[in-house]
């Protein structure tokens, strides 16, 4: 990490402050830009805004506070092309927060099926039943109520105040945290919460009382479309005179790494349980644990328990089981090597339908959302 003193300070650079929190490195200098540094940059960033910031996304045309939650929501680890047509028909289906409240939960898991993460579709269900039950169906309009919701931390909150109420609130995601601690140099991985308060801490005073909306909208702007994680375009950034990273030609050190941990690795069978008329087994997994609600394919230990299951579902034993494909899916915490079999059965016996909901599937409507790596599966099923 870089740890000297900027080569040499303008002193009309919009930053003007530098913080330094890496491990060899204690907080040094000012957490503060001074009040004219703060409105230099406020302001460098809004006029960018103008000419640059995006206008025309989906989400900032019938501005509501439910549409940008929503938007808010789905942008988590997702980019903007990708969320774009999820969101237009999410809000198509649930046009209100009251729709999205009244909606069984496997209908809105069918509306996130392919953008991950499914625990943000269950929250933002369990979010519009509690806006709806205490809040009269409308979000609430401070920081502290909308923190209390499911899913919702302080930078979504605050997107959700600035961009859709016009209040003054400042945010902080993956974006901002790169534009600030490029700019300020603060050093260290903002998972760590020393880091992160220093950022805070940077994003509070750099944000403007007014014009707070276009102000995080162009941080997030910036963020994504020029200051962005490799090959950022320090030409054409707003904020680059000053910026500490960029002085000391060392934009690619900020923010600072996660450091690597070595994740357990589990195994997985999955079957491809197809019928005569080549439909396939589906099951839904209970409503805890790993991809919770979501649709999947029965599933073993190992390959060596298929007998004993074949036995156990009085399936005919010399069904033959057909290795398709094996690949690894990374959770943050572990890997799951899964290895696939394909089971042709003439006829599907009661007992298969024992653990809970189950669908045959014709490789036309899915019965509700899937987890990532059946999805994967179910792409390179012919039907
Ligand atoms: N990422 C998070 N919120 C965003 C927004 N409103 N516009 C673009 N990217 C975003």
């Amino acid at each position: 990490m870089a740890t000297a003193t900027p080569k040499r300070k303008n002193k009309q650079s919009p930053a003007g402050a530098q913080v330094h929190t890496g491990e060899s490195s204690p907080l040094v200098q000012s957490t503060h830009p001074d009040k004219r540094a703060q409105q230099r940059f406020a302001k460098c960033v809004l006029s960018w805004f103008e000419e640059h910031g995006r206008k025309n996304l989906p989400w900032q045309q019938d501005v509501t506070p439910y549409r940008v939650w929503v938007s808010e929501i789905m942008l988590q680890q997702t980019q903007v092309a990708t969320v774009i047509p999820y969101f237009l028909a999410f809000v198509d289906r649930f046009p209100t927060i009251t729709h999205l409240a009244q909606a069984p939960l496997d209908d809105v898991l069918a509306h996130w099926s392919g953008l991950g993460y499914y625990a943000r579709a269950r929250n933002l269900h369990r979010c519009a039943i509690e806006v709806v039950q205490h809040h009269g169906g409308d979000m609430p309009d401070t920081l502290d109520a909308l923190q209390a919701l499911p899913g919702i931390g302080r930078s979504t909150a605050g997107a959700i105040l600035s961009l859709s109420m016009g209040k003054s609130e400042p945010i902080l995601d993956g974006n901002v945290k790169r534009v600030l601690a490029r700019v300020y140099g603060v050093g260290g991985w903002p998972g760590q919460k020393k880091v992160l308060d220093a950022l805070w801490v940077l994003s509070e005073a750099v944000t403007p009382k007014a014009d707070t909306g276009k102000f995080n909208q162009a941080m997030m702007d910036i963020g994504a479309t020029v200051c962005k994680r490799s090959k950022p375009n320090c030409e054409h950034c707003p904020v680059a005179n000053g910026c500490y990273a960029k002085e000391q030609d060392a934009v690619g050190e900020f923010p600072g790494k996660k450091p690597k941990k070595v994740l357990p690795i589990k195994q997985t069978v999955m079957l491809v349980l197809r019928n005569s008329r080549g439909e396939l087994f589906l099951q839904q997994r209970p409503a805890s644990g790993i991809w919770g609600g979501l649709w999947g394919l029965p599933e073993l230990e190992h390959e060596e328990a298929l007998q004993d299951w074949l036995i156990v579902k009085g399936i005919k034993s010399n069904a033959v089981a057909n290795p398709l494909s094996q690949f690894r899916h990374t959770f943050s915490h572990f890997h799951l090597d899964i290895s696939v079999v394909e089971l042709c059965i003439d006829q599907a016996p009661p007992s298969i339908a024992d653990d809970g909901n189950t669908h045959w599937f014709d490789g036309q409507t899915l019965p509700g959302g899937v987890a990532a790596p059946v999805t994967k599966i179910l792409n390179s099923l012919s039907f």
